[in-house]
């Protein structure tokens, strides 16, 4: 029998309760393209994907598809893969290096920089072409963080640093803390028949699913038993952000520092304040989500001791980013990129590189554990009769306030088990989806002017 229906439109985080229809409503899916997808800091790249003047990649803005590109001034830019003569996709290659981008249609050329440098029998429109203001549509803002380069469509609002607050200091500990970090290859890119916030809030902070989903990996042996109970913090940031910080459990044989290998440590202790390395020394796993559709994590694992043993290793450990990218009400791309930071030893690099394929690669048994309940999400949800139920993120409704902790802002420290962090990002995705027309999305502006 469903539940009682919500008496409020999508979410009570009072309650701890969201309708299905957050999941299922094409309308609400619209909506939150044009709102959220429209407006919000999207990650778009990172910077080792552009070594050189020309490098170039393709991806998503939301729905948006995108060139990202770094131009010979060295600038990179974010253009909609759209011609300006009638719309085709000018660039349909995942990633290269260009001079230029010419349309396979009429032959438009553009270049690195988006100009509009080229048009075949030009002289027959009889100078009717404003050629300057017919370069590629741009993202009018680009930033980057750590080599993490972001774009939002939104002309106005906060800038990046400002979007990300306090979830900064903790990308200081997982893209900053190295003189280098580069990607691992393209990304790797998958379909899967879910809603696309059903990734973002597992990131968020879904700890409850971990007994359930991967408890197979202890019922066969597959790791060391770990005594004792990791303590953690849930770092809640505005516009949505979570981040979840957990240390090894006490008495663990383990690698400080997240199990990075010895031999960074002294980058990482230059690099951060003695705060950071305060809390960093002691993690075994950070993960979360900058709203809204770029999580992170970063975990050591000790499922891989026989590798780690061959590098002489406590424990390895992995950084992985993926985005969510929504692809329908009920469908989403997931894109997972490998980081390391490139002075890493280079055994240290393989046996880590193995590491992530094997739990959160493509194929990984964490991901494909989680993909499959995300699926079954969804295909629940599509029933008419499931739109009136109300979802059930009730654990830890009395969980005790937030307190200060070595972070900026305040932070949960060692909370109780709780869907807490899925509340907050649904709280979060609710006031996103409700408020007023953003203004100055640049992908208005030409319509309506
Ligand atoms: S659509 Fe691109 S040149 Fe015509
Ligand atoms: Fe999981």
């Amino acid at each position: 029998m469903p539940t009682a229906a919500l008496s409020i439109p999508l979410v009570d985080v009072e309650s701890g309760q969201v309708s299905a229809r957050a999941f299922s409503d094409a309308a609400i899916y619209r909506q939150e393209i044009e709102r959220i997808f429209g407006r919000s800091w999207l990650f778009v790249a990172h910077e080792s994907e552009l070594p050189r003047p020309g490098s170039f990649v393709t991806r998503w803005m939301g729905e948006d598809p995108v060139i990202v590109c770094r131009g010979t001034d060295e600038r990179i830019r974010i253009f909609l893969n759209a011609c300006r003569h009638r719309g085709r996709r000018v660039c349909a290659d995942d990633l290269g290096q260009a001079a230029q981008f010419r349309c396979p249609y009429h032959g438009w050329t553009y270049s690195a920089q988006g100009e509009l440098v080229g048009v075949p029998f030009l002289a027959a429109y009889q100078d009717r072409l404003d050629l300057p203001n017919l370069g590629l549509w741009q993202a009018p803002r680009v930033a980057s963080c750590h080599g993490l380069v972001f774009a939002s469509w939104a002309a106005e609002g906060p800038g990046l640093d400002e979007y990300l607050g306090p979830h900064g200091w903790v990308f200081d500990l997982l893209f900053g803390r190295s003189e280098a970090m580069e990607v691992v290859g393209p990304p790797q890119r998958w379909v899967v028949g879910a809603n696309w916030k059903l990734g973002a809030a597992n990131f968020a902070g879904d700890g409850y699913h971990v007994a359930n989903t991967h408890g197979y990996i202890d019922a066969l042996g597959m790791r060391n038993p770990r005594p004792g109970r990791a303590g953690s913090t849930t770092v809640p940031a505005p516009f949505g952000h979570l981040a979840n910080l957990v240390k090894w459990p006490p008495g663990t044989p383990c690698g400080e520092y997240l199990a990075l290998p010895p031999q960074l440590w002294p980058e990482i202790e230059r690099r951060l304040s003695a705060e950071q390395l305060g809390v960093m020394k002691a993690l075994r796993v950070i993960a979360g989500n900058a709203f809204p559709n770029l999580s992170f994590l970063e975990t050591a694992s000790t499922e891989m001791e026989e590798w780690a043993g061959e590098c002489d290793y406590p424990a390895m450990s992995f950084l992985t980013i993926r985005q969510w990218q929504p692809r329908g009400v009920d469908r989403m791309e997931v894109w997972s990129w490998q980081l390391m930071d490139r002075n890493a030893p280079e055994p240290w690099k393989r046996a880590s590189q193995a590491c992530y394929q094997r739990e959160f690669g493509m194929a990984g048994v964490f991901e494909q554990d989680d993909v499959e309940n995300w699926a079954g999400i969804s295909e629940g949800l599509r029933s008419p009769a499931a739109q009136g139920l109300a979802l059930q993120y009730r654990m830890g409704l009395d969980v005790p306030l937030p307190t200060a902790w070595p972070g900026p802002g305040l932070a949960y420290v060692d909370p109780p088990l709780s869907e807490l962090s899925e509340r907050l990002f649904y709280g979060h995705w609710q006031e996103a989806i409700l408020q007023d027309e953003p203004p100055g999305d640049a992908r208005r502006s030409e319509a309506d002017g």
